[in-house]
């Protein structure tokens, strides 16, 4: 038995890897045997404007002293003024704010929110995917971590991906038909016309290596949704606020979808908080329908406190605007280190999200890791997929930026071998 009284998530709890972490500041944080460990991982991916921020710590304090405890129907300043800052970073249209406690929520309540609104049963969804570990999140998901729990919630379809490194219609990004999209659309017609409720996308697929889809992806879907009468849904709970470059993904491309579910950068990791940021057309529905959902701890104070200071943060530091001037320069250093490793690899990034795929043994992996854990770099490094994910604290410096993969650049050569 392991020795902590508790479980660890994703894991046989013999193959669990604690850290003893005692706090940080900006992209660095400490563990309890003093070390300063370069969070190239942002931890979970959430910890967008960096370790150890006081501004969004003093929020909280100053949120539990006046107000600490809510009800799903109270009102109180801080959770107006989160929903009506996201409602401003989607833009015009969305009217519609509903609060979660993380993303797994959030897509699952979109999931719910699409069903009452168009009355169907089916979803789409993508096999490189991750929503959240709850039921229904879970049957979105197209990973690994939906199938020890199949078969999970009726209806989810999933379809191939945009994966132009190894595209699943053997096409080439130069000349192909941008089949990764249309088979979107061919999916829907064939699961039978208007069935499907939703399609529900990361912007860019994050934990499963970073896939940024051609320009034309985003559009092609939202024309098919459209036709189809389906909602689209952005799941930004990854990619949203600043983490590839803008403040919402999706806004990378020319769409608009219909809700956007948000929750690891929204508070950054201070305080457990998501959202479902819903557009007028949808919200509009429940004026005289029941919206059948809810939760004890939506908007909880310290968390919408705590939300509210993180996206003040973000602007006051243009931290958004820092993660997509830094993005070239992650994906530079990181074609670097791919011209000096001796297997095949890929490199895809925007913003300061980033991967680096390479063809090596699952041996080689773990050499990897043991490098990494010498030289104090934390980062997703996942042998099996045969990815290292980046996706640093948008506050990160360039230098220090530059020196971390530089710095994983020699542990690559040590675990893969040099070129
Ligand atoms: C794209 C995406 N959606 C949803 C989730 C689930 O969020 P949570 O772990 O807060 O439930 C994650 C978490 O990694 C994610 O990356």
């Amino acid at each position: 038995m392991s020795e902590y009284p508790f479980f660890f998530t994703w894991t046989a709890q013999q193959g669990a890897k604690p850290f003893a972490l005692t706090g940080g500041q900006g992209a660095w944080f400490t563990t309890a045997d003093g070390s300063r460990w370069l969070d190239l991982g942002s931890l979970s991916y959430q910890v967008n404007v960096g370790h150890g921020n006081k501004r969004i710590v003093e929020a909280i304090k100053r949120q539990a002293d006046e107000l600490c405890i809510s009800a799903p129907n109270a009102v109180f300043p801080a959770k107006v003024e989160l929903a009506e800052r996201l409602l401003a970073m989607a833009g015009q249209g969305f009217s519609k704010v509903f609060f979660t406690l993380g993303g797994a929520e959030a897509n699952e309540n979109a999931l719910k929110i699409a069903r009452l609104y168009t009355g169907r049963l089916k979803n789409v969804a993508r096999y490189r995917s991750y929503h959240g570990a709850s039921m229904g999140a879970l049957s979105l998901t197209g990973d690994w971590r939906r199938a020890a729990l199949e078969p999970g919630i009726p209806g989810v379809v999933h379809v191939q991906d945009c994966y132009c490194d190894r595209c699943p219609f053997g096409q080439r990004v130069e000349t192909c038909k941008r089949e990764c999209a249309t088979n979107i659309d061919a999916t829907m017609r064939l699961e039978g016309p208007k069935s499907v409720a939703a399609v529900f996308l990361e912007p860019v697929p994050g934990a499963n290596g970073v896939l940024v889809p051609p320009p034309e992806y985003w559009p092609i879907v939202r024309k098919a949704c459209d036709e189809e009468g389906a909602l689209l849904v952005a799941d930004e709970v990854l990619t949203g606020f600043g983490r590839i470059g803008k403040p919402f993904g999706y806004q990378h491309w020319d769409v608009v979808p219909d809700m956007i579910t948000v929750a690891k950068g929204m508070a950054s990791g201070y305080a457990t908080i998501g959202a479902v940021i819903v557009h007028e057309r949808i919200a509009q529905h429940f004026e005289d329908h029941v919206l059948a959902c809810g939760l004890t701890y939506y908007a909880h104070p310290t968390a919408c406190a705590a939300a509210v200071e993180t996206l003040k943060v973000y602007e006051d530091e243009q931290l958004y605007a820092n993660s997509a001037r830094l993005g070239p320069v992650l994906v530079r250093e990181l074609e670097a280190v791919a011209k000096r490793i001796g297997v095949k690899s890929f490199v895809r990034g925007l913003g300061l999200l980033a991967a680096l795929e390479a063809e090596a043994t699952e041996a080689a992996w773990g050499r990897l890791g043991k490098e990494l854990a010498a030289k104090k770099l934390s980062l997703h490094v996942d042998g099996k997929r045969g990815t290292a994910i980046f996706a640093p604290p948008l506050c990160i410096g360039e230098q220090e930026l530059v020196a971390g993969v530089r710095s994983f650049g020699d542990a690559a050569v040590a675990a893969f071998g040099p070129a």
